[in-house]
């Protein structure tokens, strides 16, 4: 069916982001795989009310792969991973998700292959080799140093000498995810081609994995310093990424994606890309809209990845961030947000140094599904998942710990129930799970559990036409609420109000109005006048008149 540009599927959908080890262990091996997720489709939705009520999936690489960087170290484009199960389990999952209009994203890692990619193991063998140049490599400086001053994302030189070949071969990540060389047109065709087999089998679209990297400085130019680097410990902040990261040449490659895509009717595509907020919105591809769908809006976790460090919860940083992305963007551009993902710290526990982590995500979850453009929840955080700090050496998976960030943490198991293999799986799992009182089955038939707010609050935004669809107005600011106007031509207005103070806070009503979703129950009454009443950290919907 023909979409009518403005009106695609992906502008109205909320996504879910699954860690595809981390959801349901469907054969007992203590990790989850493809029928696992297939088993649980009900839990994400099943038409009705009593689901999450979610759109589409967006799975985390599945694709064969050693499994140094658990899947972004990808050694067979076109398949899928036996620790995830088959292609006939993919494609059963897929059917599956259909079946309930549910659409599935898949995972594109395009500046980087395994080292195990037989690309790449031709590539090495000989400086002659035909598919030498499908990766980057380069003489070593005289005396033998690296070819440039580039740091590896996960810390060290981006830069690994082959003693066969007397030459480096960049990787942005680990030493096993060498860098594709996208500068070789015949490289852009095959990674076009995998598009096109997954596009083929009826995959909806792709997360795009750091496509900000895949062009770099044609002559590959050092980085200058950081002038905002002070961290003694870090080098990865050390040096601008500006000959490695968003050069412009990217901006090529991305259009080429987006005619790929193109070719297919309803197929859409959202970048990981990080910078400020004009880089993201270059992503968009300007005014002409012809770059990606969608480009992801990270600030709500970093504002700026010059300094690190996360964003805090309070009302000037909120309402600087949404300004900045409304301010950015080209018309007809949304904009794309996430709270949470598999490399940073879960959401709850970014922010609860005075033990209120719990009540600011329900208020976050209310900002997430009221601001205008597109919301991804990542697994587990609909339940108020947290991070599980506590693993043991030698249960420790992520290969980063070692350089720069540690991500188990946030990537440990869903948590159906209390039981302990937690309704996951009846192995050891993978990774140790979080605490057993947040699970599914405690919260479901509780109506003031955070599963409730997020189904009720994704239920509730499907009949606001204003919240899927409308513009976004900023009211007046002041240091202890952030409010909202959501507006669409011939649908009630709804206002999107957040306290992020630990006091009660009242915000004058610019109309009247009723308030149809809140944090808290005693919000619903609190509506007195023309004065809403927020108690601490809560957050509230109110259509308005
Ligand atoms: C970003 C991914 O989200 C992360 O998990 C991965 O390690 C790097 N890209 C490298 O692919």
């Amino acid at each position: 069916m023909h979409e009518h540009p403005g009106h695609e599927w992906w502008r109205t959908a909320v996504f879910y982001q699954l860690y595809p080890r981390s959801f349901q262990d469907s054969n007992g091996d203590g990790v989850g795989d493809l029928d696992g997720i297939t088993r649980r489709l009900d839990y994400l939705n099943d038409g009705t009310r009593a689901s999450l009520g979610i759109d589409a999936i967006w799975l985390s690489p599945t694709f064969p792969s050693p499994m140094k960087d658990f899947g972004y170290d990808v050694s067979d484009y076109t398949g899928v991973d036996p620790v995830f199960g088959d292609m006939a389990a993919m494609e059963r999952l897929i059917a599956a998700c259909h079946d309930r209009g549910i659409r599935v994203l898949l995972d594109f890692v395009p500046n980087h292959t395994s080292d195990q990619h037989p690309w790449f193991q031709e590539s090495r063998a000989s400086r002659t080799a035909a598919r030498r140049d499908w990766y980057v490599w380069r003489d070593p400086l005289p005396g033998g140093g690296v070819p440039n001053n580039w740091v590896s994302a996960f810390g060290g030189p981006a830069w690994t000498f082959d003693e066969a070949t007397g030459q480096y071969y960049l990787h942005s990540f680990l030493k096993e995810q060498p860098d594709l060389n996208w500068r070789n047109p015949e490289v852009e065709a095959a990674m076009h081609d995998v598009l096109r087999t997954w596009l083929d089998r009826g995959i909806d679209g792709f997360r795009i994995d750091v496509m900000g990297m895949v062009l770099k400085h044609p002559d590959l130019a050092d980085n200058p310093p950081n002038p905002e680097w002070s961290d003694g410990h870090s080098d990865y902040r050390q040096f601008l990424w500006t000959n490695n990261r968003n050069y412009p040449d990217v901006y090529g490659a991305v259009r080429g994606i987006r005619r790929v895509l193109d070719e297919y009717e309803g197929r859409m595509a959202v970048g990981e890309v990080f910078g400020t907020p004009a880089e993201i919105a270059n992503y968009y591809g300007g005014e002409a809209l012809d770059g990606l769908h969608l480009a992801f809006n990270f600030q709500f976790i970093h504002e700026s990845d010059l300094r690190g460090g996360f964003s805090a919860w309070d009302a000037p940083t909120i309402r600087r961030i949404i300004a900045a992305s409304e301010e950015g963007l080209p018309a007809g551009a949304q904009p794309c947000w996430a709270f949470g993902n598999h490399d940073r710290p879960r959401f709850i526990s970014r922010h609860n140094s005075d033990g209120r982590g719990d009540e600011r995500a329900r208020a976050a979850a209310l900002i997430l599904l009221g601001l205008r453009g597109s919301p991804f929840v990542y697994y587990g955080e609909e339940i108020g998942m947290v991070d599980q700090l506590d693993i043991p050496e030698e249960r420790r998976q992520d290969p980063a710990r070692h350089h720069s960030i540690w991500r188990d943490p946030a990537r440990t198991p869903m948590q159906w129930d209390a039981s302990p293999g937690r309704g996951f799986s009846r192995a050891t799992p993978w990774l140790p799970f979080g605490p057993a009182d947040i699970s599914v089955a405690a919260q479901e038939h509780d109506p003031d559990s955070m599963l409730s707010l997020y189904r009720d609050a994704i239920w509730l935004r499907r009949q606001e036409r204003a919240l899927l669809e409308g513009s976004l107005e900023l009211l007046p600011a002041n240091d202890l609420t952030v409010a909202f106007i959501r507006r669409a031509p011939g649908a009630r207005p709804v206002l999107v109000a957040v306290n992020t103070t630990g006091g009660t806070t009242t915000l004058p009503m610019p109309q009247p109005g009723r308030v149809i979703i809140a944090t808290e129950r005693t919000l619903d009454s609190s509506l007195a006048g023309s004065l809403l009443r927020l108690p601490p950290f809560s957050a509230a919907w109110v259509a308005l008149e």
